[in-house]
């Protein structure tokens, strides 16, 4: 944090100083991403003055990080803002912002639809955050939702926020190319664009300086990643040979990060089934600090679905990769996305992908119901015609086999011994330690003589779905 020089006149002094004893107070929703990018508005308005608060009561700034993925995302945030009524009643000076892909989407409309809100900042528009904020602390609104095709925010380093000092997310690209018909992603994110691979590595370095045990990779697209010195990835084809050799793909990328950090573990997220290459699914095989874990959305079983949702793959091929996923790295975990009552999805196309399930029996997987985004292709070309009762019913459905699977995958481990990193205090049990194997399972066992931040073997001696309990091997005594 910087500290401004003492001066008595008012007037000399920057915006910066005028800040230094506010206090801002931001709250993250969505995907992991938009954790990621509230790392980097934490680093860019502490450096505007603010200081950071947990405690809402204290904040003279309000931050909403947004998503628009579902319906139901967008009302747990239009109810969060009405929260705050009472507080701004309390206190004038207080200005609430909102930020990400709610903001992109509804922009300007945000100040009339929601009367609380002063500041409305798209996804790649935090730069602008200082002027934005002199403009509201001078009474007016403000709003900046230009979405960029070069901003990765390479250049800031992130505020870690609520971190355990383990784990932490490193974003490499941004946006998504892939338009999917019920996604409202690409118009809320914009085009894909990747990070300069030096700041990557430098990012990594300083959290591994930090004592850090583990980064995750994140993108829309990770497997899209493609840096040739910056630019969209649509416009690659455009530029010559020899920048095309020396272009850095996603599996170049991994196996960068592996080598330059042979301690850290590596884990990324999100794969897309068309984009995985055999290189990267090799990659993973050869380092031992890059973790056996997929997360590996497909969305439906149906080919048809797939076919109405722009997927780019069947499910032919999505069975192959996951064949060629299993031969290379036979304990991989694998997880999916799934969506039902996509329109016109019908009892076939719903058995379908429950026969899908059964054929890879997911360690486990995040399923929704098919929620019409406003703007999509999905909206403005299908019927959203599948009754709700039944979205509902198919919903439940997969759930079930899931639970099943994701316990037939659990009992597995029984017996065996997995590596856990320690990442926390147990939620159940104050005598007991959490963490995850490479699988990103998560395991508990007793604490002994461990700390958050070891690397630990555990022997699996029980299991519910979602959990594996067991002992840590204490070397020492043997
Ligand atoms: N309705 C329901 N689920 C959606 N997802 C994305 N868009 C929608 C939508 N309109 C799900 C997909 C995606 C995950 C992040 O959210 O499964 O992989
Ligand atoms: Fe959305 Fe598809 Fe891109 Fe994922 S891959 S962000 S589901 S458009």
């Amino acid at each position: 944090m910087s500290i401004g020089f003492e001066t008595k006149n008012e007037i000399l002094k920057t915006d910066k100083e005028k800040n230094i004893s506010k206090k801002f107070y931001i709250e993250s929703y969505g995907c992991q991403m938009n954790f990621a990018d509230s790392e980097v508005v934490a680093s860019i308005v502490s450096n505007h003055g603010y200081n950071s608060t947990t405690n809402l009561n204290d904040a003279d700034l309000i931050l909403l990080n947004t998503c628009s993925i579902r319906e139901k995302a967008e009302l747990t945030v239009r109810k969060r803002l009405e929260s705050f009524n009472k507080l701004k009643n309390n206190n004038k000076n207080l200005k609430v912002g909102v930020l990400g892909c709610m903001a992109e989407r509804l922009k300007n409309k945000f100040l009339d639809e929601e009367k609380i809100v002063d500041l409305v900042v798209g996804p790649d528009a935090y730069k602008d955050l200082p002027n934005l904020l002199e403009e509201i602390n001078e009474g007016r609104n403000a709003v900046n939702v230009l979405l960029s095709k070069e901003e990765t925010y390479g250049d800031i380093s992130p505020v870690r926020l609520s971190s355990n000092g383990v784990n932490a997310f490193v974003s490499i690209t941004r946006g998504c190319d892939n338009m999917c018909t019920f996604c409202v992603v690409p118009f809320t994110r914009g085009r894909e664009r990747s990070r300069d691979p030096k700041s990557i590595l430098k990012e990594i370095r300083k959290l591994v300086d930090s004592n850090y045990k583990e980064v995750t990779l994140l993108g829309q697209n990770v497997d899209s990643y493609l840096w040739y010195g910056g630019g969209l990835k649509k416009d690659f084809k455009k530029i010559s040979d020899l920048r095309k050799k020396t272009s850095i793909d996603f599996s170049k990328l991994l196996k960068l990060v592996a080598e330059s950090f042979p301690k850290l573990r590596i884990r990324f997220s999100t794969s897309n089934p068309q984009d995985m290459s055999l290189s990267v699914i090799n990659t993973m095989s050869n380092y031992e600090n890059i973790c056996n874990y997929i997360h590996l959305p497909v969305q439906s079983g149906s080919d048809k679905v797939l076919k109405a949702m722009n997927r780019q793959h069947t499910r032919e091929e999505y069975l192959t990769l996951i064949k060629e996923i299993r031969k290379a790295i036979p304990d991989c975990g694998i997880s999916h996305d799934m969506i039902t009552g996509f329109p016109n999805e019908s009892a076939k196309d719903h058995k379908l992908t429950l026969d899908l399930m059964k054929q890879i029996k997911y360690d486990f997987g995040y399923m929704f119901k098919y929620s019409e985004r406003p703007g999509t292709y999905a909206d403005k070309k299908f019927d959203d015609n599948v009754a709700e009762e039944i979205k509902k019913a198919r919903l439940q459905e997969i759930i079930d086999l899931q639970q099943k699977h994701s316990n037939y995958r659990t009992m597995q481990y029984i017996g065996k011994v997995v590596e856990v990193l320690i990442e926390k205090e147990s939620k159940k049990s104050n005598i007991q330690w959490s963490g995850r194997n490479q699988q990103n399972t998560v395991v508990v066992f007793p604490k002994g003589i461990y700390n958050i931040g070891d690397f630990v073997d555990v022997i699996i001696n029980d299991c519910t779905s979602a959990t594996l309990m067991g002992l840590a091997i204490d070397y020492s005594k043997k």
